[in-house]
Order: structure tokens, then sequence, then C-alpha cells
């Protein structure tokens, strides 16, 4: 709120150095836009100084935009924390300003704050006045205004020693800090911000790099330069209670806020319609600096998964959109904040993947290197980055220019199937639709054909890339040998064959699977089921390619193979062909699970292999789904040594989320009550959101009512978790049709009361199993939405 001067306007114009001031006529805000429009009696001068002063007020709420309030209790004391979240349009929130990303500015911050609290922003602290405790900040770098943050709290801290080139403080509750959650990612970011400035062959400007933990924090980071803000989860692990999953997620998030400190601060996108250059970019090489620290992760081979089958979900859809909008669809704070969504993180972060692999990782680096140092402290728009990687392309040889190639990836959404017919030679692309009948509902400038890279191999042996710049390409031989295309998914699209050359795949994979990589036999299930799902193939085919997991160890061909058996799963388990069904889950996953049970000398060694330990849970699931009695013995017995020592737990923390949820659909209320007792009492994030997701895992109808029921009253169930119970309870099969009765009872109650939970979150997880029209019109009504507003809803969510 604006403080309204004598004269009733919302500023006051001065001019400086012999300048002199028009008169205001008139102030007004404009809701729509958020400007301040000041209208003036003369136009002002170029080249002269004015001085623009304007003085507000706002309250400190709770509402985690702009300059917002966060609260804790500490030893049985409240605490309050001052913190912002700017990006967005929110800065304008906090204070006035030029809020665009190409309006950079330098920033002289200075915060009055009560005694006994610690100030932090993007600058250094430049000493403090006592009286009134008054910390100053250094001026930042030239910076938009969505980068700028400023947090008072009570916190205390850990920091690296005095002598390294760039401070790096870990800031949290101070009880966190004395527990030591906050060790792991002091152990990391100074690695990680190394391993970028070598990898961007540019210095990190600033003196120091504060990373703070915030209990109310909307997103799970925040790239703040100087000073970056985070959800507790994302920062904080704790080597007790964590788990090797909560690892990653801090150290991805770590790596990808600190890639932004180059790709978004240094150089800024010029409007938000190239929101996936900083974006994509932080996602991409933020496996690259996790890669550095965790080299036996393997990590770079999970955002395959992570990433690329996300956006392939997504952009596979007709309501999909491009990569790079127009500028005019870009206008409102609602339209920039919808596209902070899987296009713009993960299907940005799968192209750049593809960009990088063909051009090969030194020279997509020089390319990088070269365009920072040109923009750095400026704003760009993506072709300048395709301009300067084309300036350092050097000796790769490319069929079209750089901008001629990915135009065609970031200005038009989807992306091909190449089919690859080998008795005839041809090979041809085709814009894949999960829904074969539909048509996009946008048209192209390249009418839905790209230059696609084919990497290939032929019968085990890597082949030259072929570029496919046309819909046919037909300069191909038959071959009578198997053929493999997009070798470890290095380009963003499917493929598809004639019968016998998946007939010579099926084959290889049962003689030898080693032959063809762990990536690409992950890309072979994922690729047939979805060819399947979109009537291309048929259904039997992509089950055969199922047929040779008995021999499968490796994570990633059954982490995509358990994804498509689970919808499988769930339609029947209900149905006469369960125990088939079981039966083949069974012969498939028990070699697997008998060879962990056994390197794990009956499941009490941890698994040193990253993947291995999440393998393990996926065996134990899928071997509990399968009914088979060992698995099921062994979650309950583990359940009930867990209750009869709450306090000393005998299991594997990677492995309690799976195990507890196993343990508790086998058992009855008796393991359900123990779980909620925890839950109340609970003051830990992390494990709040485990008890959280394993209550909902019951297969008893009365025990999913009452956990609904407790969602509305805040006293049962955090605020913050009632999002979580929804989708955790619609998840499970028994719980669908009883969370969608549950919220069309209390509709109106939950639009009203809850404003944590987001409607569509709601509306998408208690619907998102509904096959028949029926289903479908009584949620339409029931919503008031029409057909397309619902689609997009469905989209978004996926
Ligand atoms: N710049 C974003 C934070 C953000 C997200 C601001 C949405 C405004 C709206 C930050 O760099 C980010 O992308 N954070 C991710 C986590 C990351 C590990 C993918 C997030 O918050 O989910
Ligand atoms: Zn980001």
């Amino acid at each position: 709120n604006y403080t309204l001067t004598p004269e009733g306007h919302h500023a006051k114009l001065t001019g400086l150095e012999g300048a002199k001031a028009p008169a205001i006529n008139k102030t007004w805000l404009e809701v729509e836009t958020q400007y301040l429009v000041i209208q003036l009696s003369e136009t002002l001068q170029v080249g002269k100084i004015y001085w623009l002063y304007m003085e507000f007020q706002g309250e400190l709420a709770n509402d985690l935009r702009g300059f917002y309030r966060s609260e804790y209790f500490e030893d049985g004391v409240k605490k309050v924390v001052a913190t912002t979240q700017m990006e967005p349009t929110d800065a304008r929130k906090a204070f006035p300003c030029f809020d665009e990303p190409a309006m950079k500015a330098v920033f002289h911050m200075t915060l009055i704050h009560p005694s006994g609290t610690v100030a932090l922003s993007n600058g250094m602290e430049m000493g403090k006045n006592q009286n009134v405790l008054q910390t100053k900040f250094k001026p930042t770098l030239k910076m938009s205004t969505y980068l700028v943050a400023f947090v008072v709290s009570e916190y205390s801290s850990i920091r690296t020693a005095a002598e390294t080139d760039v401070l790096v403080r870990i800031w949290a509750r101070r009880t966190a800090i004395e527990a030591g959650h906050g060790d792991y990612a002091l152990s990391i970011t100074g690695r990680i911000l190394d391993f970028f400035q070598s990898y961007y062959n540019s210095k990190y400007p600033l003196p120091k790099s504060d990373q703070i933990a915030l209990r109310d924090f909307d997103a799970g980071a925040m790239e703040n330069w100087g000073l970056i803000t985070y959800r507790e989860t994302s920062l904080l692990y704790d080597p007790i209670t964590s788990s090797n999953k909560d690892k990653e997620w801090v150290s991805t998030t770590i790596a990808h806020e600190l890639a932004h400190m180059w790709f978004g601060n240094l150089v800024t996108m010029k409007w938000w319609n190239d929101l996936w250059l900083n974006e994509g970019f932080a996602t991409y090489v933020s496996y690259l600096g996790v890669d550095d620290v965790q080299p036996t992760w393997n990590i770079k081979d999970l955002m395959v998964m992570t990433e690329t089958h996300k956006a392939f979900a997504f952009d596979s859809n007709k309501f999909s959109h491009p990569l790079s909008l127009p500028e005019e669809e870009v206008k409102t704070p609602a339209q920039i904040n919808a596209l902070f969504n899987t296009i713009t993180y993960s299907k940005g972060g799968a192209v750049l993947r593809m960009l990088s692999e063909f051009l090969s990782e030194p020279v997509f680096a020089r390319g990088l290197s070269a365009y920072l140092k040109q923009f750095a402290y400026g704003n760009t728009v993506y072709t300048d980055l395709w301009g300067k990687l084309q300036e350092v392309r050097l000796s790769v040889n490319l069929p079209a220019t750089i901008s001629e190639i990915m135009n065609r990836w970031i200005l038009q959404m989807g992306f091909p199937v190449v089919t690859i017919d080998t008795r005839t030679g041809n090979i041809t692309q085709n814009h894949f639709l999960s829904d074969a009948d539909s048509k996009p509902s946008r048209s192209s400038p390249y009418n839905y054909e790209w230059f696609v890279p084919i990497s290939w191999m032929k019968n085990g042996t890597v082949m030259d890339r072929y570029w496919l710049l046309e819909k046919n390409g037909n300069d191909c031989s038959k071959l009578s040998e198997w053929v493999l295309a997009n070798v470890n998914v290095s380009g963003f699209y499917r493929v598809n064959y004639d019968p016998q050359n998946w007939q010579r795949l099926l084959s290889q994979l049962s003689t030898d699977h080693s032959v063809i990589p762990v990536l690409s036999r992950a890309q072979i299930v994922d690729d047939a089921f979805n060819l399947a799902k979109a009537n291309m193939i048929n259904m039997s085919l992509a089950l055969r390619t199922l047929s040779y997991l008995s021999e499968e160890r490796e994570y990633l061909p059954w982490q995509s193979a358990i994804k498509h058996l689970n919808t499988f799963i769930n339609r029947f388990r209900h149905t006469e062909v369960n125990t088939k069904m079981q039966k083949f889950l069974w012969s498939k996953v028990q070699p697997l699970f008998h060879y962990l049970k056994n390197i794990t000398a009956d499941w009490t060694e941890i698994l040193s292999s990253h993947t291995n330990q999440y393998n393990q849970l996926n065996a134990i699931s899928l071997a509990c789904t399968a009914g088979v009695e060992d698995c099921l013995d062994l979650t309950k017995m583990w359940y009930r040594q867990w209750m009869k020592n709450p306090d000393k737990n005998p299991i594997k923390h990677s492995m309690r989320s799976t195990v507890y949820c196993n343990g508790i659909a086998a058992g009855g209320s008796e393991e359900w009550e123990f779980a909620w007792n925890l839950y109340k009492k609970s003051v830990d994030d992390a494990e709040a959101e485990l008890l959280i997701y394993i209550l909902s895992c019951t297969r008893k109808p009365e025990l999913l009512n009452r956990y609904l029921n407790y969602m509305l009253d805040p006293n049962m169930v955090q605020k913050k978790h009632v999002n979580y119970v929804i989708r955790h309870v619609a998840n499970n099969v028994v719980g669908q049709p009883l969370a969608w009765d549950f919220i069309r009872a209390n509709w109106s109650n939950i639009l009203k009361e809850q404003k944590h939970a987001s409607f569509f979150t709601i509306l998408y997880f208690t619907t998102k199993s509904f096959s028949t029209e029926v289903e479908l019109k009584k949620v339409l009504v029931k919503c008031k939405v029409n057909i397309n507003q619902w689609l997009e809803i469905y989209v978004n969510n996926r």
C-alpha cells in the first residue's frame, strides 16, 4: 500500500543535478497489469537524472509471496522468520520497482530488525548499528528484481573455513544446525560451485553464497543471487532419518540453484517467454553438477527417467505448447506463473541434453562460456545462445545451422516418433500424439517435422550418426540384422520398427541383453508401451518386451517396466485375472528379489549402489503386490519390530516408505494407529511427510475414511499436508472412490477452508483413473468446468 502525498499522489518526483522535474498530474494503480501509472505534465528529458520517491507499507502475512512471514516452534517458543520470494512477479509486492527481468539494477539494502535476530540479503553484511540493530549490505551486482532476497531470523549457521575463496554458509533453525542437518549441504556446495566455475569457465562473482532453509516455502528452492532460499526438505539432510532419495533431492536442488548463478542470474532471459532458457538449462546441468560430487550414482542416466520421460508424457498431448512462446502470449502474472511447468523444466532440460550430445560436451561448454562472457550482466533471447554455439562449433559436422536444427525443437510443441522399416530401408517421422486420433491444438511453422539426430547401433556395433531432415528419408539400405536407434536416448524422440526388427530386438534381449546399453533397454520398454497405447503396435508386443526381465538386475529397465506394470496391476487387481497376473509378476521379479536378498545378507546389509537401493524397493514392492508370502511376512515383521520399539527402528532409511507402506497395507488398525500417533507427535518435516504417505497405504475403507475426515481439521492434519493426503489416498486403489466421494460431499468446505490445497491437484488425483464417459460427465457437472478446461487441468498435472 502506497502512502499518499499531501497532494494525493502515490509518488514524488524531483530533478537531480540541475534537472527540473515536471509536475505530477495524476497517479493511479492498474489492477490487471499491476502497474502504478504516473501521469506527468511534460515528458522527461533524455540524459537528465530524476529521483522518484515513494513511501509504502505492507503486512507481513504468511502468504508465501513477496516479503512474508514464516513461523516455527523451538523449545516450545514460537519464532518468526521474515523472508522473501520474488520470482516471478512479487518483488513489486515487497517494494515499488520496475519489476521485469530486463530492468536490471544495483540494489542498496539496509534492514532494521529486532535485537536477537540476524539479517541476511544478497550482498555481504557491512557492519551493524547496535543501537537500533540495523544491518547494511554491500550493494548487489547489477541484477533483476526477481533475484532480490532478504531474511530476518533467529537462525544459526555453519560455514566453510576462512581461507576459502567464496564463503559458504548454511542457515537453519538452531536445533537443525546443532543436529548436523546442514552438514551435507555444506560439504557439497563449495564443490559444486567449483565444478560450475570450471564448467562455465567463469568465476563466481560474489564473495559469499548463503543458503537458508525455510519451513514455509512455496517452491522447492529459489536462486536469489548470494542468498538462496530452500524449503527445509530441499536443503537439510539428516543422515539418521533421511533416505538416499532425500539425499539425491538435496543434491539436485543445490546443483540446480547454483547452476542459475550463471544461467539466469549473470545472464538473464529478456522476458518470461524464454523462461525455459533459465529453467531448462539449470535442470540439465544440475545433473552434471551432481555427477561431479556423487560419481557413483549414475545420475546422468537417471535424468532420462526423471526429465525426458516426464516431458514425453506431457508433450505427447495435443494441448502441449512450444518451449518458447511468442511474447504476446505471456503478459499477465497468471500467464507467467503458468510457465513454470514440465515443458519448461523437463523438456527444456531434455532438449538441451540432445544439443549437447550431438555437439559433444566440450564444444557445448565452450559455447556456453563464450555466451556468458559476452552477455554477462545483460539479457538475452534464445537466438543469442544459438549464435554463440554456432561460432564455437569448430569441427562438428552438422547438416544445417544450429538455429535451423534447434528452432524446430523449441518453436513447435511435441516430438516425433521415428519409424525404421528394415525390410525396405525406409525411415519416416511423425508427430507423436498419445491419442492417435487427436490433432494438435495449434499449427506449427515447421509443419510438425524435425531435424532428427539419429544415433544408432547395428547388431551391437555403434554406427555413424544419421540426420533425418525430412518426413521420409530413403537413403537407407535394407537390413537383416537388428537395429536400435536413439541409443541412450540421446535424442528427444521415440522409435518404432517393423515387426521383424522388433522380433530381433526381443531375441537379443532374451539371449544376451548386455549387448544393448542399459538406458536403451529401459527405452525399448517405454517406447513399446507408449506406442501400444497410441495404437501403433500391439499391446502384446509391448508386454513381450518384459519377457527378459527375469534376467534383468539393473534399476532403469525395471523402473521403466514397473511404471507400465502398475497400470495393469491397478486395473486388474479386483478382477478374475488377478491371480494369473500375480503369478506373472512373481515369475519376473523373483530372481531380482533373491539376488538382492543374497547380496544384502537377508536384507541386513545396506547396498553400496545408489540405484540398487532403489531397485531393492522395486523388488519388495512388486513382490508384495504379487502377494508373495515371503515378502508380506517380511514387511509385517519389520513393521512389528518398529512398533515394539519406536525409538530403535530396524529399517534402513531408504527403505522405510516402501516397507512401512506395505506393512500398513498388510496390517490392520493397530498398525495404522501407531503411525497416526507418531504423526501427531512429529516435529520433523521429512518424518511427517513419510507418515502422511504410509497412512494412506491401508486397504481398510473405514481407516481411509477416517483419514480423509481428519484432513478437514487443522488440529489433526497440518494444512500443508492436506494436498498430500488427498493425493495419496486417491492413489490407493481402495482409496480412489472414497476420495472422490469425500471431495464431492465436502466440496464447498474444501474450496473455502483449505487454501493450501490446490483445487486442480485435488481434482486431478481423485479422478485420474476414471475411464468412462459417465464418470467424466459427473466431474464436469460437479466442478462446473467445461471439457476443454478439464483437459488442460489433466495435461498440466501429468
Ligand atoms: N526459479 C525456481 C524457483 C521458482 C519456481 C520460482 C516457481 C517461482 C516459481 C528454482 O530455480 C527452481 O526451479 N526450483 C525448483 C527445484 C529444482 C530442483 C527443480 C522447484 O522449486 O521446484
Ligand atoms: Zn530453477
